[in-house]
């Protein structure tokens, strides 16, 4: 049993993520003087983690799919541990800012309502995670069949989505265009490598497309995913190029709650 642990990466990453997460704590303590800006810090900081946490379990598949699966065996046998990372982060910065930063449930009633919805979105997205967290065991993927476990799971592309427009129309970092664009840069890539994925899955099912036509169906796929995502910011609104309108005095008190 005790060999087992020891040479089962799933062990070496959850403590790795424990660990870092008590090391950021202590480096901001050390850091930072304010406890205000000591919260806010490290919610933040967990929140981007969750996102990194998430977007390498995500990628993975698809590289799967491209390379064989044989060769990154090891990786793939990693990705439960690396989902409920992302579970981990995502629910520490939810505690962090709801109870630490947002003062709870009594202040949710003089919340505007984007600020609302985006906090409907990110609660949607962690109960998925939650949901894949609880079931991430092999019995209950035996319980479940891996079909339906396989397909249950899928539901992280629309916890992914949530996060995107939780980020967007919340977070204070995405107004800066250098997040905009290395955040834009990584969705690209992660939109590349799912549609590879996706045009070999349909051509080894159907046999579809010839070489050209997978390439043209392809790039044509990547450039829908990456427009849809360049065209969020003006489709949906965000929190902080608005909160600047002072007739609406709630919002300027949500401002001061939230410490900015
Ligand atoms: C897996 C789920 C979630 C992830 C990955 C996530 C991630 C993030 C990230 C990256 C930010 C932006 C931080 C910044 O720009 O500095 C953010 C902002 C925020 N999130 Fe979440 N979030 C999640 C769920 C939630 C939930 C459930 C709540 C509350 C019920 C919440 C409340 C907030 C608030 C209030 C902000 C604005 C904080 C600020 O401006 O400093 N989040 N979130």
């Amino acid at each position: 049993m005790g060999n087992k642990l020891l040479a089962n990466n799933r062990f070496y990453i959850l403590s790795f993520s424990i660990l870092l997460s008590v090391m950021v704590f202590a480096w901001l303590r050390l850091t930072l003087a304010d406890n205000q800006l000591l919260i806010m810090r490290t919610q933040q900081i967990f929140g981007l983690l969750s996102i990194i946490y998430l977007y390498v379990a995500l990628a993975i598949s698809p590289v799967a799919a491209i390379v064989g699966s044989q060769r990154i065996k090891p990786i793939i046998f990693a990705r439960r541990s690396i989902g409920v990372s992302a579970f981990y982060y995502g629910l520490a910065h939810t505690v962090i800012v709801f109870w630490g930063q947002m003062g709870g449930f009594s202040q949710v009633e003089y919340l505007p309502a984007l600020f609302i919805w985006s906090l409907i979105g990110g609660t949607v997205a962690i109960a998925i995670m939650f949901y894949m967290t609880i079931t991430s065991t092999d019995w209950f993927i035996r319980v479940m069949t891996y079909r339906w476990w396989k397909l249950s799971h899928r539901l992280i592309y629309i916890g992914g989505i949530l996060i995107l427009l939780h980020v967007w129309s919340l977070g204070t970092h995405l107004v800066s265009a250098s997040w905009q664009f290395a955040l834009l840069g990584s969705l690209a890539v992660l939109a590349g490598l799912q549609t590879v994925r996706v045009v070999k899955f349909v051509n080894k099912k159907w046999q579809l497309f010839n070489r050209d036509e997978s390439v043209v169906v392809g790039i044509a796929g990547w450039a829908i995913v990456v427009t849809l995502v360049v065209l969020t910011p003006s489709v949906v609104p965000n929190y902080h190029s608005r909160h600047t309108d002072s007739s609406k005095t709630e919002t300027t008190n949500i401002h001061k709650m939230m410490g900015h």
